[in-house]
């Protein structure tokens, strides 16, 4: 990243409410800030239902926030009409976790790219449409002749490569990649983040990368943002944040990775007692109290604001106030 980073989006104090069929609250989101840099991928990692989807599709206002603010290139998209936010949803695109779901099984790969080129009108008529698609074709590794095949005749990794050429067919700015890899077979995974590595280097892109396997995240991320039922508990460039986690969360999440440092590796297997909280009955001050070896009182009743401890490191953890 830059000496000068320019926010391209910015959450301030979001919160994702969802209301289950028994008039259960489900704070999947409480109170995020959080900055997205243009140019960088910043990492999303944390368990299972922590809140990552719902955060990012809060971002992107695929979700309306239950609370607070998202801005885009400085804007506020919060509340804006559907009518003024169309010029900027075409600059945020998803790539999604599964492709068999994300992908119409009854269309041919030449409509599936082309839908966003004829929803924005950026074609003028169908020769320079499926002149777009081949390009687009080519610029992710999908032979063109495949152009009127459907997506169950490819494989995993080749389509997820469509629904990568569908996000990006816009010449977006910001590329939401929910757990890209995450369906695919291992020998696959690294050509897809190959070629999301390139193609952010081709179009400029700004990213934000969910994913719960930590080397695939160190492969991909500049940044680094480890949530814990619905809160970022720690954010660091990438090497800082696996070099020196401060957070006994991260800490145990980095445990499970060979390089962690052996001196945290002993000391932090006493973290895995304890079960994760519902994010139905959220815990009393620090979320992560419940599981903490080293939760103090404080941490039991008031919940820890987020503290730069310096180099673009910030912890929300009262062991370091
Ligand atoms: N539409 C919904 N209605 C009710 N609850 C929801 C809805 N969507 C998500 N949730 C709940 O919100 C919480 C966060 O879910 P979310 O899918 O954002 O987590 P996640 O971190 O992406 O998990 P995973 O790693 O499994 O994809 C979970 O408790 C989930 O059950
Ligand atoms: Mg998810």
């Amino acid at each position: 990243m830059s000496d000068n980073p320019v926010p391209l989006l910015t959450a301030k104090d979001l919160y994702k409410d969802f209301l289950t069929s028994k008039k259960q609250v489900v704070h999947a989101v409480s109170g995020i800030d959080l900055t997205i840099y243009e140019g960088e991928t910043l990492a999303l990692v944390g368990e299972s239902g922590c809140g990552k989807s719902t955060l990012a599709r809060t971002l992107i206002r695929m979700l309306a926030p239950t609370r607070g603010h998202v801005f885009f290139e400085g804007e506020d998209i919060t509340g804006m009409p559907e009518k003024e936010f169309k010029p900027i949803r075409r600059k945020m695109q998803m790539v999604f976790q599964d492709p068999y779901a994300s992908l119409d099984p009854r269309m041919t790969v030449r409509d599936i790219i082309a839908e966003p080129l004829k929803t924005y009108h950026v074609c003028r008529g169908k020769a320079e449409v499926t002149a777009k698609v081949r390009e687009l074709m080519g610029k992710v590794g999908v032979p063109e002749e495949f152009l009127y095949r459907y997506p169950h005749q490819f494989s995993g990794g080749q389509r997820q490569r469509i629904g990568i050429a569908r996000a990006i067919a816009l010449d977006p700015k910001l590329l939401v990649c929910d757990e890209p890899v995450s369906a695919l077979d291992v020998s696959v995974q690294s050509q897809v983040l190959n070629l999301l590595k390139k193609l952010k280097k081709e179009m400029n892109l700004t990213s934000l990368f969910i994913g719960h396997d930590l080397s695939v995240v160190h492969f991909i991320a500049d940044r680094v943002s480890v949530m814990f039922l619905g809160r970022i508990c720690e954010t660091a460039p990438k090497e800082e944040l696996y070099q020196h986690p401060v957070h006994p969360y991260t800490r145990f999440l980095l445990d499970a990775i060979p390089q962690a440092d052996p001196h945290l590796r002993d000391e932090s297997r006493s973290l895995i007692s304890g079960e994760t909280p519902s994010p139905v009955n959220m815990p009393s001050g620090c979320c992560f109290h419940t599981r903490c070896p080293f939760a103090s009182d404080l941490c039991r009743t008031k919940a820890p604001q987020m503290k730069d401890i310096g180099d673009g490191h910030m912890v929300a953890c009262h062991l370091t106030m």
